[in-house]
């Protein structure tokens, strides 16, 4: 897919950069949420191409990085949290569950449990225990956007076959997106295959069909998708 440049500005001057990385098999998209009244800005799940943080970094003038903020632990989505926690001397922010589990071994982690809420400047991030993808996989929410790691895409979901019980929790997890955000929430995933970043929930529910599938049907696509990989 080709890379755009959009900017989605929300309405309490909070900007959501979206950046596409690559790096051989992997396509990435990641996010840098701008403050544009303090000039600062956090980001989610950064990896591979330092170069394209940083050139917007630099073209938007941010002074900071205050935080950086991680869906999970897979490579792929943390490639970068390590250098720029140390760059910007700031705290990496991901789930208690997945530092556990999968014995996370990052500079300056800070956890975060179900429900918590990380404040930084004019930001509310809002932060969803969701997992099935991996143990300990969050959402973030900031306004009426959600940061869906690999536990939601547009297009299905993130793989859930690592742990045991993990079918099942991929299915509550949708559930409890499907069930609980507004249906103009925009949702922001980590890799993109065929819709562009940023679609309502509205709009995916009427072509995802991991959303659409009842908990029998679910495990029994999932298991079959296990059997292919
Ligand atoms: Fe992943």
């Amino acid at each position: 897919m080709k890379e755009r440049n959009r900017y989605i500005v929300m309405q309490s001057n909070l900007t959501i950069i979206p950046i596409n990385t690559n790096n051989h098999e992997f396509s990435n998209y990641s996010y840098i949420i701008l403050d544009e009244c303090s000039s600062t800005c956090v980001i989610i799940d950064p990896a591979w191409e330092k170069e394209k943080y940083e050139t917007i970094i630099a073209l938007k003038e941010i002074k900071n990085v205050e935080a950086i903020i991680l869906t999970h632990s897979h490579i792929d989505h943390i490639n970068l949290a390590d250098y720029f926690s140390k760059k910007y001397k700031v705290n990496i922010y991901l789930s208690k569950e997945e530092v556990e589990h999968y014995n996370v071994s990052l500079d300056k982690i800070a956890t975060l449990q179900n429900g918590e809420i990380i404040k930084i400047n004019n930001m509310n991030i809002y932060s969803y225990l969701l997992p099935g993808h991996t143990k300990g996989s969050m959402c973030y929410q900031i306004e009426n956007n959600v940061f869906t790691g690999d536990t939601l895409f547009n297009e299905g979901c993130g793989y859930c076959t690592d742990y045991i019980g993990g079918t099942i929790d991929m299915y509550n997890s949708l559930q409890f997106i499907k069930q609980n955000f507004d249906l103009q929430t925009k949702i922001y995933p980590g890799h993109v295959y065929l819709y562009d970043v940023g679609q309502s929930l509205d709009d995916i529910l009427q072509y995802n069909m991991s959303l659409m599938m009842d908990q029998q049907s679910f495990t029994t696509y999932q298991s079959r998708i296990k059997k292919l990989r």
